[in-house]
């Protein structure tokens, strides 16, 4: 049986969850895929350190070269993370002929084409199912058997973290901040959660679907990105009060103007699909014009569900390798050139302002709405809870704006002094 070696670069999370599936699935690998698969080597810059898996001292270098330039190794696991040294290290791995599978999402947000460039110049693949969604198949079923579809709108939930906190606020009526602490408590959330609740880790993942399904190269520094440390408690009642949840959604869409796309909290009806995605779980929602409507679910990650999706690549490679097949291309190339970008476009939005509680004051904000051709599709007024009652929270929900329509209007309706604050406003999903 052939041996094919596969050299690490790595051993945090993912780098154990992978060397670990492969260590509980190496028999079935063999049975099926009927190749050996041995991890030779890993880069390990402090191999004294304990690490969740045990590994022979003798497979470790603090050397990633020894990898990247070994004549037997054939693929390499880039489980980094990182932009840099990591896309260094896997541009030189792909030039020096070798199979690249990572499942570093902010890497290739950024350099998925120029790696992805060079993997063909040099006829191997680059692979990195992991890199959104961890362990949900996503790439490799957008990117292969569906490929005979255009794609209209993409729905991602794409951090667990911040999917997890608005489950938990939504559950118990709880405050970020105190749910924040539970979930770091818990493993879900870092020390330094920034990356995830701010929503850059989300148009990370975004910026590599768009790359996939609408073949356009959206930096993630240039998708529109709002977090969820804004969104509070009462917007998650009044949401649900209208019928809606609260998600951190990166959104994408084929407009006759362009293509559409942000990541900000967003009201989805209670019956879409996604609405029902909880706690740490993941989705991805497409619309294609051939397959219609497809959701695909589950752990967005953890070492081994993530270790699995990394291994999976690993394994269709070794099958080519084997079988000498022609190596299959995904492509993160930007070949749609004609579609424009436009950013956020128009939509649905939910707004809560404070408004001075004296009469005509919501006549007046309902005309300024008019003045800017804006439809209101629902609007609800409550009691002020200040004991004076000297102001008052509205609600509202706008048919389809431009969001620099909507944000024009907004900035009227402040100047003219009849909201006090604008507190919230947030993308809601028509369908
Ligand atoms: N964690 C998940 O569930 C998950 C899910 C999907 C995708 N990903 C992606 O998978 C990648 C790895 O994530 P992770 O959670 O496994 O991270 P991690 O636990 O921090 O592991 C990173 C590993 O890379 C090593 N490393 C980092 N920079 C290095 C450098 N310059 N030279 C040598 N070694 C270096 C670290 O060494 P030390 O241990 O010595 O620091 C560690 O072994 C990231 O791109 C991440 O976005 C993670």
């Amino acid at each position: 049986m052939k041996t094919i070696k596969v050299g690490m670069l790595g051993i945090g999370n993912v780098g154990s969850g992978t060397y670990l599936a492969l260590e509980m699935n190496s028999a079935a690998i063999e049975k099926s895929a009927g190749v050996h698969l041995e991890i030779a080597k890993i880069l390990n810059r402090r191999p004294d350190v304990k690490r969740a898996v045990e590994v022979p001292r003798e497979k470790y270098t603090s050397d990633p070269y020894e990898i990247i330039n070994d004549p037997e190794i054939e693929i390499i696991v880039e489980v980094m993370g990182g932009i840099e040294p990591a896309s260094t290290y896997m541009a030189d791995a792909l030039r020096a002929g070798k199979h690249v599978v990572t499942a570093n999402k902010a890497a290739l947000a950024v350099n998925g084409e120029m790696l992805q460039k060079l993997a063909m110049e040099n006829h191997v693949m680059l692979r990195f199912e992991a890199s959104v969604g961890g362990g949900i198949p996503i790439i490799n079923a957008v990117a292969d058997p569906l490929v005979s579809n255009q794609y209209d709108e993409v729905l991602g939930i794409l951090n667990g973290t911040t999917n997890y906190i608005l489950t938990k606020m939504t559950e118990n009526g709880a405050d970020y901040d105190d749910v924040l602490k539970d979930a770091q408590k818990k493993g879900f959330a870092e020390a330094d959660p920034s990356g995830d609740v701010e929503g850059y880790d989300t148009a990370n993942k975004l910026s590599i679907l768009i790359s996939l399904l609408f073949g356009k190269g959206i930096l993630p520094g240039d998708i529109p990105t709002t977090g969820i440390t804004s969104v509070s408690g009462i917007d998650i009642s009044y949401a649900t009060e209208f019928g809606y949840k609260i998600k951190l959604i990166g959104h994408a869409k084929k407009t006759p103007d362009g293509l559409t796309y942000s990541v900000e909290p967003t009201l989805l009806p209670l019956a879409h699909p996604m609405a029902a995605v909880s706690n740490e779980f993941n989705a991805v929602f497409v619309r294609g014009n051939a397959v219609d409507e497809l959701m695909f679910y589950g752990k967005g990650a953890g070492p081994l569900p993530t270790g699995s999706a990394v291994l999976g690549d690993v394994i269709d490679i070794a099958n080519c390798i084997a079988k000498k097949a022609a190596f299959d291309i995904q492509p993160l190339l930007h070949y749609d050139s004609k579609l424009p970008s436009i950013g956020e476009g128009s939509s649905q939005y939910y707004m809560r302002m404070t408004a001075i509680d004296q009469p005509g004051i919501l006549g007046h904000i309902a005309s300024t709405f008019a003045k800017h051709d804006i439809g209101l599709q629902s609007v609800m007024q409550r009691a002020g809870d200040n004991d004076r009652k000297t102001s008052v929270p509205l609600i509202f929900i706008c048919y389809n704006v431009e969001r620099q329509v909507l944000n024009a209007c907004l900035e009227e309706i402040r100047e003219e002094g009849y909201a006090t604050s604008i507190d919230a406003v947030m993308r809601v999903q028509d369908r």
